[in-house]
C-alpha cells in the first residue's frame, strides 16, 4: 500500500527517544548460554544492548521519548491530539499502552491507540498519523514506539537471546508550515503467510497462557532467522526504493538512511542495493541490538540529535519484522 505527497503537508516537529540503564554485554551473555563475543559480533554486529528495570514497563520508556520529542517540537502535552504507540510489548492486553502513556504524560486532549506491526510498526504508525493529519482529521500526532523484548526473550535460546533489547522512541507530527519539511512518500505491506517465521507463538487465545506453554516457552519470541534474513533484504530493498522513487528522488539525493536495525549484514546489503554508501547509513545495533518498532525510531532521533542530516536533506526510513510487515517513508526535513 503506497502513498504520495498531499495537498497539506506533515512535517516531523520532533524527535526523542530514551534507553534503560543497564547494559548488558555479549561477555554477560557468554556467561548464561553457550556463544562468544567473536559469533555475536561477527553474525550480527550487536556488541551491547539494554535491559529495562522490573519498574520500567513500556509505556514508562513510551512516555520517556515522548517527552523528549514534545520538548523538541515545543509542544505541551495537552496541546497533542493524537497518540498511536506501536508495540509488540504492551503494558497490559488491554487497556492501550497508548492510554498509558497519555495518562503519564498529562495529554489529557488526545485520542490514544496502539498498531501491532512488531519492528515496521514505527513506519506503519507514520503513515497512519500523516494521513490522518492530511486529512484534517487531527492537528498533529505524537506516534511512539516503545519494547520491553527482555519481557518477552527466551534467555536460555542462544539462537534468540543475543539478538534484542529494549527502549523507545517517538516523534511528533503535524502540518507543515511553507519552507518547513514533509514526509513525502510512504510504503507499508504484510505477508501473512509467512506468521511462523517470526512469532510468539503463545499468550493470545490460539495458545492461551498455561504452565505448559510456559514450561515450553511459547510465550517467548522464536525465529526462524536465515529464512528472515533473506526476505528482509528484498522486502526492505523494494519498499526503500519504492518510495525514493514516489518522492522522486534518485539515491544520490538520499543524506541518510535509517534501517531497522536487526543485523549488520541485513543493513549492508541493503546499502549495497540501494547504491547508498556505508557513510550515509545510520547505525546503532552496536549499542542496542534490536529494539523491534523502537529501532528505527531511536535512530532518528539520534541521526537527528547528532547532524547526520539538516533540515532540507532527504532521509529515508525502511523496517521490517514480524508478520511479516514492511514499511519505508521518505522524508525532506
Ligand atoms: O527484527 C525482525 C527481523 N529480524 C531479522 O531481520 C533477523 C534476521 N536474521 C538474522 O539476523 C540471522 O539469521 C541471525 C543473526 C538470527 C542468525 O545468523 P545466521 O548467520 O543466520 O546463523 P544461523 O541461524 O544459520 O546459525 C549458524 C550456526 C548454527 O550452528 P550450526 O547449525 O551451523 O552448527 C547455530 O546453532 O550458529 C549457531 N548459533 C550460535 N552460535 C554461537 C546460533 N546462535 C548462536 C550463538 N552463539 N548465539
Amino acid at each position: 500500500m503506497s502513498e504520495t505527497h498531499s495537498a497539506t503537508g506533515v512535517c516531523i516537529a520532533g524527535t526523542g527517544s530514551y534507553v534503560p540503564e543497564k547494559i548488558l554485554t555479549n561477555d554477560d551473555l557468554c556467561k548464561m548460554v553457550d556463544t562468544t563475543d567473536e559469533w555475536i559480533v561477527s553474525r550480527t554486529g550487536i556488541k551491547e544492548r539494554r535491559i529495562a528495570a522490573d519498574d520500567e514497563p513500556t509505556s514508562h520508556m513510551g512516555a520517556k521519548a515522548a517527552e523528549r520529542a514534545l520538548e523538541q517540537a515545543g509542544m505541551k502535552a495537552e496541546e497533542v491530539q493524537l497518540i498511536i504507540v506501536a508495540t509488540i510489548t504492551p503494558d497490559t492486553p488491554t487497556p492501550a499502552t497508548a492510554c498509558h502513556i497519555q495518562q503519564k504524560l498529562g495529554a489529557v486532549n488526545a485520542t490514544a491507540f496502539d498498531i501491532s506491526a512488531a519492528c515496521s510498526g514505527f513506519l506503519y504508525a507514520m503513515k497512519l498519523a500523516k494521513r490522518l493529519i492530511s486529512d484534517g482529521a487531527f492537528e498533529n500526532a505524537l506516534i511512539i514506539a516503545a519494547e520491553k523484548l527482555s519481557s518477552v526473550t527466551n534467555w536460555d535460546d542462544r539462537a534468540t537471546c543475543v539478538l534484542f533489547g529494549d527502549g523507545s522512541g517517538a516523534a511528533v507530527l503535524r502540518k507543515s508550515m511553507p519552507g518547513e519539511g514533509e514526509i513525502l512518500a510512504t510504503e507499508m505491506g504484510s505477508d501473512g503467510n509467512l506468521t511462523h517465521l517470526l512469532e510468539i507463538p503463545g499468550g493470545g487465545t490460539a495458545c492461551p497462557i498455561t504452565k505448559e506453554n510456559i514450561d515450553q516457552r511459547l510465550n517467548t519470541l522464536n525465529m526462524q532467522g536465515r529464512e528472515v534474513f533473506k526476505i528482509a533484504v528484498n522486502r526492505m530493498k523494494e519498499a526503500a526504493e519504492a518510495v525514493i522513487e514516489r518522492a522522486g528522488l534518485e539515491a544520490d539525493d538520499i543524506m541518510c538512511v535509517l534501517p531497522h536495525q536487526a543485523n549488520l549484514r541485513i543493513i549492508d546489503a541493503i546499502a549495497d542495493r540501494l547504491a547508498v554508501p556505508n557513510e550515509r547509513v545510520f547505525v546503532n545495533l552496536h549499542k542496542y541490538g534490536n529494539t523491534s518498532a523502537a529501532a528505527v525510531a531511536i535512530a532518528l532521533d539520534e541521526a537527528h540529535r547528532t547532524g547526520a542530516f539538516k533540515r532540507g536533506e532527504h532521509i529515508v526510513m525502511v523496517a521490517f519484522g514480524a508478520g511479516l510487515t514492511w514499511a519505508a517513508a521518505a522524508i525532506r526535513w
